[in-house]
């Protein structure tokens, strides 16, 4: 696909509508797309990122149509789904030199085996010219590498931002927008930049002097800056929603029926709840839900003495993952024994949030334990201040 952002600044990128999965972990319902742009100005041409390596054929095919020559590659982050058609472009077009800052130059040589002298490096907040448009490089370290940065293209004022403002989202609309995006860019923060939401917000701060008027990513549509800027402000802000994130699995029906009693309990007390059977859920679902929620409640049967591993990957994952959690607590029915509790506590570390007492019982819940649920319930809600 083809499309004119600008004058002289086309879309050269690849729209992957079928991929179902991204670093053989992230689930993709929509598709995704691998943006690349080119910029010609009136004495050199720019491509601002490679595509995928599974899509560099259609990256060079609208190279091929619109680009004579091109001088420099600029390469804003070493990860292989921007960088990977950099090889092939350098074979089509071998003058022209990759332009990026040193940490990314030592990933690119790491990754792609690219030799040291296709470089020209770049400091922080260094120009190159084309002649009647300027590129400006921002650096902008962990989003969610440490080696990525920014370009700003400022006559025409476009914030190329590879990962960051992305959204994994196959759509022939280049200018997309609206609630579909709104959730994509959500689930892709969740999953993929929301571990770094400090540094996000450093970056945030270090561009809100520049004149923007269009944020063009490497994934999905590009975007009005105040749409998705307002959107990542709410996302990295300390600000929680009162709400409970409820990841389950069960066996035999013991801790759906702890979940199905919890859940009764604190939707009675006003409390918004969302559970997720985990042998069922998409974990981006899950991912997104953590982005706003103060609490999590983890609920887990014990297999071979020791949590569900389903529960115990979610806990591993809500770990990387680093929400804004305020509350953390654990329900749990055992047969004849096993530590669930230790073990689930011990896989979120990186958690500054405060435990509330959990509720483990042995076998079917009995009505003394339909009363600590409610205990829970009540526990929870004095947290919240409701
Ligand atoms: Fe879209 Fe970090 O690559």
């Amino acid at each position: 696909m083809i499309a004119e952002i600008a004058d002289n600044v086309h879309f050269v990128g690849a729209i992957h509508w079928d991929r179902r999965l991204f670093d053989e972990l992230i689930p993709l319902p929509d598709g995704t797309s691998y943006n690349s742009y080119l910029i010609k100005g009136t004495d050199r041409i720019a491509l601002i990122d490679a595509v995928d390596p599974s899509k560099e054929e259609d990256l060079l095919k609208n190279l091929g149509a619109k680009a004579e020559s091109i001088d420099y590659i600029i390469a804003n982050h070493a990860e292989q789904d921007h960088s990977g058609g950099i090889l092939k472009v350098l074979e089509s077009y071998p003058m022209a030199k990759v332009v990026t800052n040193e940490k990314c130059k030592k990933s690119l040589m790491d990754l792609l085996l690219i030799p040291e002298k296709k470089f020209i490096t770049v400091k922080d907040n260094e120009s190159i010219s084309l002649g009647d448009k300027t590129l400006q490089f921002i650096y902008a370290p962990w989003v969610h590498w440490p080696e990525t940065m920014l370009t700003y293209l400022k006559e025409d004022r476009i914030l190329f931002t590879c990962d960051l403002f992305g959204a994994h989202l196959a759509t022939s609309d280049i200018y997309a927008t609206g609630g579909r995006v709104y959730e994509a860019a959500k689930r892709y923060y969740a999953e993929i930049m929301m571990p770094f939401r400090n540094n996000i917000k450093m970056h945030m701060e270090k561009i809100k002097d520049l004149d923007i008027e269009m944020i063009a990513p490497s994934h999905g549509p590009v975007h009005n800056p105040e749409f998705i800027l307002d959107a990542y402000q709410d996302w990295v802000s300390d600000d929680v929603k009162e709400e409970v994130i409820l990841p389950y699995v069960s066996m035999h029906g013991s801790v759906e029926k702890m979940v199905s009693h919890l859940t009764d309990a604190l939707v009675e007390k006003g409390i918004e709840v969302k559970p997720f059977n985990l042998t069922k859920t998409d974990i981006g679902q899950l991912a997104k839900a953590l982005v706003d929620a103060s609490t999590l409640v983890l609920a887990a049967p014990t297999v071979l003495l020791g949590p569900h591993p389903a529960a115990m990957y979610a806990a591993y994952l809500v770990n990387i993952l680093r929400p804004k959690l305020k509350y953390i607590s654990v329900i749990g029915s055992y047969g004849w024994g096993g530590n669930m509790l230790d073990q689930l506590k011990a896989t979120l570390p990186n958690l500054k949030a405060e435990f509330i007492e959990p509720v483990i019982i042995k076998g079917y819940p009995r009505k003394e334990d339909l009363a600590q649920l409610d205990r829970l319930a009540a526990d929870i809600q004095k947290k919240m201040n409701l």
